[in-house]
């Protein structure tokens, strides 16, 4: 167990309520512009600008909204993701841009949240749908979900590890209309994947290749990450929680030793305020940015495992998530809305090196899936919460 963290403080109750009514009155001040329209995948200069229903990061704003509801009780809030639900309704049914496996991160937190809430049912049709589409991108060869691009072409044979927190969709389609295949393929690709994503250091590939013809394992290389051999932060916070939710819906066992390695690997790897830089090669002293969401996603995970382990080991995980979320909101919360129209500040999209494949977008700025992280995070710690995932 790392102890290098024991003197940061904790957040108090207090205090996560003070940050769950800063974030919910930030989410009401921007209804009036984020009701038929979404936030952009990223603010720039702090404030987002308003999109169409089109990005894989959709979702995350209509998430916000839940939580929000969920928070207050305002019945505002309802309406508002209501909308939203109609709108990934239309989305599905049309297919816009929605060719890729991002299905579980845009239906979990809007449309199946909904569902779960208040039993809507364009909720539960539009999750379906979507769930059927995540399964049309199944390779049987390899037996992965194929992240991005036409199918089966070979410079995209590959899974990328964020596809684990797709996944609940799946299991949640299977629970719901008895047809076992859902969770079939989702159980397929967890066990690709960590069978391949994981390295013997426990830091992880960003994404991993197939062979086209036999399905055999490949090679692991970057996209978002500074290179491939390096620990993409948000890649293995990604990691985290997906490891906790696979044993969620698995239980098996030996997907909490996976976690227990994954999340030291991280633990070790972040800076004295517990908030990772956008890769895990940079640590204090680095001019690099950070990357806040990584954070938000890792406390989210290490909550959820928590669930699940003997008290000592429960109570580890919980004080860590904890000690997370207090450096958030000290540190990168915002607090004056005349600043940003976002919650979370220095996350970071997409950072370009010499040695990866993305263009900069979003650098030290809010992204949505950071401030709808941040929100999951606190109201973890706030109640015993029913996940959308
Ligand atoms: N899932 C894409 C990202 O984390 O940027």
């Amino acid at each position: 167990m790392i102890t290098k963290y024991n003197n940061m403080p904790i957040i108090r109750q207090e205090e996560i309520q003070q940050a769950l009514s800063i974030a919910s009155d930030q989410v009401l001040r921007n209804l009036p512009e984020f009701t038929y329209a979404f936030q952009n995948a990223f603010s720039e200069q702090g404030f987002y600008a308003p999109i169409e229903n089109n990005h894989w990061t959709n979702g995350f704003w209509t998430g916000e909204i839940w939580l929000a509801y969920e928070f207050t009780k305002d019945p505002c809030f309802m309406e508002a993701a209501e909308i939203q639900i109609n709108n990934f309704n239309d989305r599905i049914i049309r297919r816009i841009s929605v060719d890729h496996h991002d299905m579980g991160f845009l239906y979990s937190p809007s449309c199946i949240a909904g569902y779960k809430l208040i039993g809507s049912l364009m909720g539960k049709k539009a999750g379906l749908l979507a769930a059927d589409q995540l399964m049309s991108r199944y390779q049987p060869v390899g037996e992965f979900i194929q992240a991005w691009g036409s199918m089966g072409v070979p410079d995209n044979y590959r899974l990328i590890i964020d596809c684990l927190m797709n996944l609940p969709l799946l299991f949640w389609a299977s629970e719901e209309t008895g047809n076992m295949t859902y969770r079939e393929v989702a159980e397929k690709h967890i066990k690709t994947t960590l069978a391949n994503i994981i390295r013997e250091d426990h830091s992880t590939w960003h994404t991993f290749y197939f062979d086209l013809t036999t399905g055999a394992p490949d090679h692991g290389a970057t996209c978002q990450g500074y290179r491939d051999g390096s620990a993409w932060s948000r890649g293995q916070a990604w990691g985290i929680y997906g490891l906790a939710l696979a044993y969620r819906y698995t239980r098996c066992e030996e997907y909490i030793e996976k976690f227990r390695h994954v999340s030291a690997y991280y633990l070790e790897h972040l800076p004295k305020d517990m908030v990772p830089f956008w890769d895990l090669e940079f640590t204090d002293g680095s001019d690099e940015v950070r990357d806040s969401s990584s954070a938000s996603i890792a406390a989210c995970g290490m909550l959820e495992m928590a669930k699940y382990l003997e008290k000592d080991e429960a109570q580890y995980y919980t004080q860590l998530a904890n000690q997370i979320v207090k450096s958030l909101y000290d540190n990168y919360a915002v607090k004056d809305f005349a600043t940003s129209n976002g919650l979370v500040l220095h996350s970071t999209y997409n950072r370009h090196s010499p040695f990866n494949t993305c263009p900069n977008a979003g650098v030290d700025e809010c992204n949505s899936w950071g401030d709808y992280f941040y929100m999951e995070a606190l109201t973890r710690l706030h109640k015993d919460w029913v996940l959308y995932w």
